[in-house]
Order: C-alpha cells, then structure tokens, then sequence
C-alpha cells in the first residue's frame, strides 16, 4: 500500500487542517511528519472550531490511528495544552493518538535561544513563531537533541541538564532578558514530561511500514508550506524542516517508492506571515479586502498575514518540487466579492520575463506580470457540485489547470468541513 500526502504549496495556512479532516475518514492512519506547534491548523464542524498544531488533524475521526511522527518537533507543555483541549471536546485519544520516539523535544531554553536570536536580528528577523522550532532542528542536527524515547531512560535529567547548560552558555552570547523565569518554565515542563509518558509510544518508522504491508491506507499530513522549506524555500525566510514531499520519507521512515498521491493545497490567492519576499503582495485596497474577507490572521500568533494574488510561478515550482498529482484549492469563496481576480503569471527581474524564481529573490526587485479573469460576485454557499459553480468559477478553475498542469479534485467554499466540492474521488 502507498502513502498518500497532503501538503501545502504556499507559505502555509492553505486550509491543510480543513482538508485533512475531510480526508481522513477515507484513511487508517494520519501521521505528521515534521514542523511543530509552530503550525496552526484549523478545522470546523458541528458548529465548533480547533486549531491544532502537533496532532494530525485525523483526531476526530473515530477509531482513525494519528501518529506524530519522529520529524516532528514536540513542546510538551503545549502538547499537554493540546491535549487538555481535546479532552473539554470529549475526544478519546487514548488508543488512537501515537507519538514516535524519535521525534525530538523543544526544551523551555530552545524557545529563550529562539527569542534571542530573533531579536538580535533586529530588522533582519525571521518572524518566527517563537516556539523554539529553529534551535531544535539545530540540536537535531549537531547531535545534541533529546528525544520522546529518552524521557523514560534513567539518565533522562543528565541529558536534559547537559543540554540546558549548553543553551545557558549559548544565551550569555545575548542581551540578558530577566521575563524569562526558567525555574517556573522547567516545573512546567517536567509536569508534563509525566503527560507525555502516559500517551502511547512507538518506534513509528516499524509502525507505519509494518500498516502499510498490512494494506492500511496512510495519509502523510504536512505543516507549514513548500516555500517555508528549509532547502527550497526562500531561505532564510523559511522555518527549519524539510516541508516538501521528501520530508514524508525522513519524517516518517518510508522509502520513496511508498509514496502515492501527493495532493498539493492552495488557496485562490496568497498569504504569508512572517518576514522575507512575497512578489504578488498587495499593499493596498485589494491586499486589506483579502485580509479582512479571509479572515487572514494567524492560527498559532495572531498576526495579520500579508496577503497577494495566487502566484503561478510560485505554484509551477513547489508542484516540481513535490511532484503534486492532484491539487486543492481553498477560500474560492473570498473571492466571491472581487469583479476582477488576478494571477500572476510571469515575473520581471534582471531586465527580462522569467517564469522561474530567482536564486537572489531577497536581494531583488521581482515584479510579477498578471493575467486578469472576471470575478462571479456571486455567494458560493449552496454549491454542491462542480456542475453548480457559475460559469466564471469553472473558467478560472480551468485556466488554473491548464497553467499549472494538475487537475484541480477538490474546491473548498467554506471553513467548514462540508464546504467541499469534490471532482473526483481521492
Ligand atoms: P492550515 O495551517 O493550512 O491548516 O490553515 P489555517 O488553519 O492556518 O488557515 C486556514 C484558515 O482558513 C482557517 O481559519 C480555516 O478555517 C479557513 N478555511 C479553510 N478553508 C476555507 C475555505 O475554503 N473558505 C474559507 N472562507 N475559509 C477557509
Ligand atoms: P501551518 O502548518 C504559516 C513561518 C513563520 C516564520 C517562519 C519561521 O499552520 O501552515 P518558525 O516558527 O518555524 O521558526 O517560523 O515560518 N511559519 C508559518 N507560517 N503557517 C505555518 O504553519 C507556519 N509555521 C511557521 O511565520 O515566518
Ligand atoms: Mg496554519
């Protein structure tokens, strides 16, 4: 059996939670495979919201196994946050929700090491979600890292006490910050370290290929988004895992020729939040009436997105990148209101038109070329079936797919898990 993937193609937030939801009825088993509670993914039914940022957003699926895969990055005071909310909702988790053991732990100094040095660079930021993402995959990396796995070794607090002085040392390279109480943030932390040792642990690379051999059907989920990669985003504006396809493979444990459809998420415009470039960003009327419509503010801070037109250029590479097999595009219904919908299909730097992105996009004035489609000002609400959508809808549908070359199979009206219009079935 293969593994199925769902992974954003912009800078995040495409409506990834949205969509997974959907999905996962139709799977055995939903695993994350990298990121962490930097992500924020939201998804509404019955009248009632959850953002989630480290569990799969299969969760309310009942008897559907989630499993956060050794890629993932785990906070265990916003895991246990995480949990507490699904427990008010009723959700029994118990038999269902997995963590791997090898996926690595944000200590409360990953998160002090990423305020620091976010601050340090002063206009130069990053914009990260502060949740100690960067510093861990660093310490991943140089071999330093803690794991799941270890909480339950009898050296666990030397291990973590030798990391801790490691980042004390490192910290003294920055301006002192006295908010930052670590006393109370390590009591915090232990406290849910027990947490973490009541959930149930798997070598989750055994696990998911001993499911897939088992004929199970598995749907990786993604965070973040493409152009957040940490080696083909727009770098060092990105956060530090590998988002794209590939990532599945090393977030999870499965050789590439396990994977099978790879459904790339869009919205029917742009956003990101955060610093670094943005070519189709709006910064008049327009970008403000996509915020305001979308709703654009962050899932995990709360800060206003920058919003721009869909970006064709931008979308051509990350489908390479990933090798998408089948598209999804969101919020079609915030464009209900525009009489004039743009895309850009070209960009203009270093004198000539280009279709490619520059290896110096931060350096450059990239100015995008846009082709204009007529809006529908129309309500999207009652559509059931692609045969429904007014005409101008099933135009820019298509030119989308012609553009793009990937069939479009599913089209999100709505935040609500039922505002979906299915052209195929997945
Ligand atoms: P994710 O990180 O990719 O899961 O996306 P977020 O949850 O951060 O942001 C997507 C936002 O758009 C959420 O508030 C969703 O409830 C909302 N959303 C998702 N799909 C649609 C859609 O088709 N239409 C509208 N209006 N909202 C949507
Ligand atoms: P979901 O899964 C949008 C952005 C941050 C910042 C950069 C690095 O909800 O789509 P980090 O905290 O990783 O060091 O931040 O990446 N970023 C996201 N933007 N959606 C996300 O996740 C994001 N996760 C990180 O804003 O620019
Ligand atoms: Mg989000």
């Amino acid at each position: 059996m293969a593994i199925d993937v769902l992974l954003g193609l912009q800078w995040g937030d495409e409506g990834k939670g949205k969509i997974v939801d959907y999905l996962a009825g139709k799977y055995d088993i939903v695993a994350r495979f990298q990121g962490g509670p930097n992500a924020g993914h939201t998804l509404k039914f019955d009248g009632k919201k959850f953002v989630l940022h480290i569990v799969p957003s299969g969760i309310f699926r009942k008897g559907i196994i989630n499993l956060i895969g050794n890629g993932v990055v785990i906070d265990p005071v916003s895991f246990e946050k995480e949990l507490i909310g699904l427990e008010a909702a009723e959700v029994d988790y118990s038999e269902t929700l997995l963590v791997a053991n090898k996926a690595h732990l944000i200590l409360p100094t990953h998160r002090f090491l990423d305020a620091a040095a976010e601050k340090a660079k002063g206009k130069e930021k990053i914009g990260s979600t502060l949740k100690g993402i960067g510093p861990t995959y660093m310490d991943k990396t140089g071999r330093n890292g803690l794991r799941v796995g270890d909480i339950s070794l009898p050296n666990f607090k030397e291990k973590y006490e030798a990391l801790k002085n490691k980042h004390l040392g490192l910290l003294k390279l920055y301006p002192a910050n006295d908010a930052l109480d670590l006393e109370k943030e390590e009591q915090l932390w232990f406290a849910s370290i027990e947490k973490l040792k009541t959930l149930k642990h798997v070598d989750g690379e055994y696990y998911i290929n001993a499911a897939l051999n088992a004929g199970k059907k598995v749907l990786a989920e993604g965070a973040q988004g493409s152009m957040l990669d940490i080696d083909f985003g727009t770098y060092p504006f990105v956060t530090s895992s590998n988002t794209i396809t590939s990532g599945v493979c090393n977030g999870l444990g499965v050789s590439p020729h396990k994977i099978g459809e790879v459904i790339g998420i869009t919205k029917a415009y742009c956003t990101r939040v955060g610093g670094g470039p943005f070519p189709t960003e709006l910064f008049d009327e327009t970008g403000e009436k996509l915020r305001k419509e979308g709703q654009e503010f962050g899932a995990t801070t709360g800060r206003p997105r920058r919003c721009g037109w869909i970006d064709l250029p931008q979308l051509k590479y990350t489908i390479m990148l990933n090798g998408v097999t089948q598209l999804v595009m969101t919020k079609i219904d915030i464009l209900n209101i525009f009489s004039e919908i743009k895309a850009a299909t070209h960009y203009q730097y270093n004198g000539g038109s280009h279709t490619e992105l520059p290896y110096d996009m931060n350096e450059i004035e990239v100015t995008p070329t846009y082709k204009s489609y007529p809006g529908w000002n129309h309500s999207l609400d009652d559509v059931k079936n692609f045969d429904e959508f007014p005409k101008a809808v099933k135009d820019y549908i298509a030119e989308m797919e012609t553009a793009l070359g990937v069939s479009i199979t599913m089209i999100s009206t709505g935040p609500e898990r039922e505002k979906l219009v299915l052209r195929e079935v997945v």
